[in-house]
Parts: C-alpha cells; structure tokens; sequence
C-alpha cells in the first residue's frame, strides 16, 4: 500500500473523508463536493461497475476527472470485498468521516451473480463498519442505502391511476412513504435482501456500539455524472436512449411507475449536514418528494423538451421483479432532523443537467 498524501498547509490539518464508490455517480459528487469544502478525500473504488455491467458501466473517466480536478483527492484502488485491505487502509487513514456507497446497485442484475451482489454489498458493508468500530469508531458513518428494502411492499398501498401516472390513493400516504414502513415480508429482489442486510447491519452498529451511523435509504439518485445502464441509472440512460435516438423498453405497468428522483449534489448536502451534527443509528428516505416524483412516460416529456427529441419505446407487459408502481418519500424526518436542509434542485433542472452532460460525452 502506498504512502498517504498530507493534505495540509503548515497550520491548518484538513479533516479527512473516506469515500468508498468514489468513481461513481453518489461518490464522485459527494467527493467534489467534500474537497471544495476543505476536506481531503480518500477514494476508494476499483472499476466493478464495469464488471456488473459492462463497458458501458465503466467508471474510469470519473475517476480520472476527480484526480485531475480535485486538489484534495487520492484515489485508492480496491475492492471492499478485501477485508483485510478495507482494515488496513481505514488504519492508516482514520477518517473523521465515512461515506459508503460502493455497491452492486442494480436488482436485476442480482439475481444473475448472486454471491458478487451479497459480498460487496453486505459483506464490504461489514467490512468497512468493522474497520471503523476498531479505528475511528467516532467518525459519522453515512450508509447509502436504497427504498429497495422495503420490498414491494409500497405496491401493496391503495393506488389510483391518472393520465401519465399511478398515485396513492389512501390519504396516509398523501406526502409519501415515511421511514416506519415495514422492510420484511415482502418481495426484494436479492439486491433489496443483500441492502436489508447492510441497512440492519449499520442500524446495529449504531445502536449496539453506540457510533454515529446513518442509512439513506435512496429512490432515485441521478445527475449529470451518472454512467446510466438499462439495469441501473433510470433518468441517465433513459435521457441516453433519448439523445441517441434509441428504444428505450418499458416493463410493466403501462409505463406510469412513479420514480422518485434526487440530484446527487443534494444527497450531498444532507450528507454534509449529518456529518456535522450526527446522531445515532438513524434512517432517513432520501428522496427528492413527491415533487421530484415521475412516471416513465412524464420523463420521456421532459427529457424531449430539453432535447427537441421525441422518444422512441417498446413496451414489455410484464414488470421488473419487486418494481415499485408508485414510489415516493416522505422528506418530513429529514427536514424535521436537519431544518437547514431542503431540495434545492427541481427535477427539471435535474434532466437539463443531465441532457447536458450526455450531449457532451456523447459528442452530439
Ligand atoms: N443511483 C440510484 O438510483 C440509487 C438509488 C438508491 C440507492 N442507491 C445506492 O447508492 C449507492 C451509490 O449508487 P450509485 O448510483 O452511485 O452507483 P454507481 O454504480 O454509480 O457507483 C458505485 C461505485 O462503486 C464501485 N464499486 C462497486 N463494487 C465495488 C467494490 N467491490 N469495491 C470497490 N468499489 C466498488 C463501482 O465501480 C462504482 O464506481 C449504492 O449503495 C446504491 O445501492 C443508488
């Protein structure tokens, strides 16, 4: 293992972060955002989204844009599987914070490498934890988790349906799903089962070592950085398949599904507020609200209006495994939590930023 970088000045030490998935959409953004902000940053990330999903999964160009742009960024090649070398390089490093969101995030591909999907999301979840309990067990511990793990369950809610859209039709739910859902008894997905497991996991670790951990339990995470794959990145490779001119398949549910959608720079910014005033095993459903919410066929609008492009599609009768038909959070605990935080970005200007990106590195 190499030596770490000292970023520091003479008189003032930067605190540290360590960021596991930092070349992908959350941990790039959340990277920048840190090193703007004074951190130094510990990425750690080794390209296995490109393993899960090939080429077009491959991270490397964030990776690199990180090390190029960041004066305050190490990137750290490994895989979170190691545990020995997830314990030796939180040793070295100590971090003042951790942030966790190197995982297989896709459902559908879980099934198909199911022991891949559990180690890296379970095991590497308790390899990291562990690491930490040992040598930093006061640093906040921020978890990415998913509203995967409350099964689909949500689907179970009395549902109306609308012109471009299902919504929920029994009033307790009026402002979205709230954090005392139940997570069992339900249909998951392996991918939802092995979140389930990290999710308690660092829920545990909280409240038995009494460290300073928290679970996001994520909707739809998108923005501009995004490497989207028909399996994972719902509004990245939708606005792709727009721009390229392509079909974009719809599964189920007469492309309605409602989809709750949060730029990734406001994941951030909760995580910012959470790292600076802590508590203890706690979960919030980060989400972007009903507000932020959309079905397929009202994200093929958007997408076409920022593109001047009309979207091409096939519809597939039978819906994704544990697919939510209406699906949003109810941002209350966040906002009651963390009164400084809120969603500054719409998701209009969410699908422009990422209509943006894709035209650039598309070359359109
Ligand atoms: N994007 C979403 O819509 C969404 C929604 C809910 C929850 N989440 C959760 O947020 C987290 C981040 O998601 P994302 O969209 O940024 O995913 P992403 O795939 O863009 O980024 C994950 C990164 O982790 C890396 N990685 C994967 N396995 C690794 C391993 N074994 N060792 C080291 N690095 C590894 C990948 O190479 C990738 O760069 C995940 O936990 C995911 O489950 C995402």
């Amino acid at each position: 293992m190499h030596n770490l970088l000292h970023f520091h000045t003479p008189h003032i030490i930067m605190k540290k972060i360590l960021v596991t998935g930092s070349s992908g959409l959350i941990g790039s953004e959340v990277s920048v955002y840190f090193s703007q902000r004074g951190y130094a940053v510990y990425g750690v990330d080794n390209n296995q989204r490109e393993v899960f999903f090939g080429p077009s999964g491959n991270t490397r160009w964030n990776q690199k844009r990180l090390v190029n742009e960041l004066k305050t960024f190490e990137h750290h090649e490994l895989d979170i599987r190691d545990r020995q070398g997830v314990i030796d390089l939180v040793k070295m490093i100590r971090p003042d914070a951790i942030v966790h969101a190197a995982a297989q995030p896709s459902h559908d591909r879980a099934a198909e490498i199911p022991f891949d999907d559990f180690d890296t999301n379970a095991v590497g979840t308790i390899n990291l934890l562990e690491a930490v309990r040992r040598y930093c067990p006061e640093s906040p511990f921020v978890h990415m988790s998913t509203n995967k793990v409350y099964g689909d369950r949500p689907n179970s809610i009395e549902m109306i349906e609308l012109e471009t859209r299902w919504d929920y039709h029994d009033t307790s739910y009026v402002n979205g799903i709230a954090e005392s859902f139940p997570i069992d008894q339900s249909k998951h997905s392996l991918f939802g089962a092995s979140k389930v497991a990290a999710d308690v996991m660092v829920q545990e670790y909280g409240r038995y070592f009494n460290m300073p951990t928290c679970c996001l339990r994520g909707g739809c995470l998108t923005g501009p950085n995004h490497s989207g794959v028909e399996l994972h990145g719902f509004l990245s490779y939708l606005v792709k398949c727009n721009l390229e001119g392509r079909n974009y398949t719809i599964f189920g549910y007469k492309g309605k599904q409602v989809r709750d959608n949060i730029h990734s720079e406001d994941v951030s910014r909760f995580m910012w507020e959470f790292i600076h005033a802590p508590r203890v095993a706690e979960v919030y459903n980060l989400g972007g609200g009903k507000d932020n919410s959309c079905s397929i066929l009202e994200a093929f609008e958007i997408a076409g209006a920022h593109s001047g492009k009309k979207q091409v599609f096939v519809y597939k009768d039978e819906n994704r495994i544990g697919d939510h038909i209406c699906y949003y959070s109810d941002l209350s605990k966040m906002r009651d939590h963390y009164p400084n935080w809120n969603i500054t970005i719409s998701l209009d200007e969410t699908i422009r930023q990422i209509v943006s990106a894709w035209k650039n590195r598309l070359s359109i």
